[in-house]
């Protein structure tokens, strides 16, 4: 059946604006007879502010209805740290268990890298996305007093890493470099580390082509910036992929440009797509925002879908207009370029 049913939530800030212009781009984007069932979701700060709401069972109910999610961003500075991105963001990507967070690293021809000279950069970052210090399981001791302690405890199972490793494998696989590196840190976190590094090998004999690599997280942000171009697929921790996918941005031509996916291959909950950045409340509202990452991440979705021929279609669009881009344009202006490109 040739109907996309879509969730739509633009979120807070600079979410609602690059989230209308990724919708222009996949509505010229589809094909007559594929038809786009969108469902838009008010969720963020507003509701948060207005009901005291992040995201109640029924929302979720009635999210995982949907083909996919299209997420504009999350967080504002009226809401204190931790409650939108734990209650609504983080929720939802446990909820739906979206264990792989798919993060391209590629320097489109015509972009500026702050790196010097002209790497070729085109990796991908394979997130997990349901474990490590991000399962919020921890606690504080003494409260408020000089003896305070607070404790942050990293899960790492075998089922959650064995998942997250043989996809990365499955995408080193059908790439031409076949390379996949693991980034951990198995020198001091050694319980967590010793079990990648053991399922890493492990799962690596089923993948005899694939050429394998291991970096402390540490170094492997030197080679980021010194050396981009040796990373082909990367697998790596919740944290780690955190950290490493905003400096794989920096390096690409910035978080304008960073798409991602938070993926559950099953398909048994729809996968979400949205871009790295966040709801930057110091640009919000005034068009300013580079609509772009968000152009992304609708290619994503459509990949994921089932229609690569259209995500295509999105990425050329996107890397011919990065050729051309000269004086600053309204994200409205980014977003009706892309849309009359991948139209024509
Ligand atoms: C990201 C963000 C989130 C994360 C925050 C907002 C919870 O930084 O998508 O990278 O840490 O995953
Ligand atoms: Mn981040």
């Amino acid at each position: 059946s040739r109907t996309i049913r879509l969730a739509v939530v633009p979120g807070d800030g600079i979410g609602q604006e690059v989230v209308a212009e990724g919708l222009k781009v996949l509505e010229a984007v589809l094909p007559a007879d594929v038809k786009l069932e969108s469902t838009e979701f008010d969720l963020g700060a507003r509701r948060y502010h207005r009901t005291g709401e992040t995201l109640p069972d029924s929302v979720l109910a009635e999210l995982k209805a949907h083909d996919a999610i299209l997420l504009g961003a999350i967080g504002d500075p009226s809401v204190p740290s931790g409650v939108l991105e734990r209650g609504l963001l983080l929720k939802l990507r446990f909820a739906f268990d979206h264990h792989i967070n798919l993060r391209p690293g590629r320097l489109f021809p015509g972009v500026k890298s702050p790196l010097a000279g002209a790497p070729e950069i085109d990796f991908v970052v394979v997130r997990e996305g349901t474990e490590g210090p991000y399962v919020g399981n921890g606690g504080s001791l003494r409260t408020g007093t000089e003896q305070e302690v607070a404790t942050e405890v990293s899960l790492n199972t075998a089922f959650g890493i064995e998942r997250v490793v043989r996809d990365a494998y499955r995408r080193a696989q059908a790439r031409p470099r076949k390379k996949l590196t693991l980034v951990h840190k198995n020198n001091v976190l050694v319980h967590a580390g010793h079990l990648w590094t053991r399922i890493f090998e492990q799962v690596g004999t089923e993948f005899p082509e694939v050429t394998t690599d291991y970096l402390h997280v540490d170094a492997a942000t030197i080679f980021f910036v010194t050396q981009p171009e040796r990373f082909d697929v990367i697998v790596t921790d919740n944290l780690f992929g955190d950290i490493l996918t905003d400096l794989a941005a920096a390096v690409t031509g910035g978080i304008g440009l960073a798409a991602s996916g938070n993926i559950n291959p099953s398909g048994a909950f729809p996968s979400m797509f949205e871009p790295v950045h966040g709801s930057a409340p110091d640009i919000a509202g005034q068009g300013k925002a580079d609509p772009t990452a968000t152009v992304l991440s609708v290619a994503m979705l459509l990949d994921h879908l089932g229609y690569a021929a259209e995500a295509a279609r999105i990425e050329a669009a996107v890397a011919a207009d990065l050729t051309e881009r000269t004086g600053p344009r309204t994200t409205a202006q980014v977003g009706d370029a892309l849309a009359a490109r991948v139209s024509a």
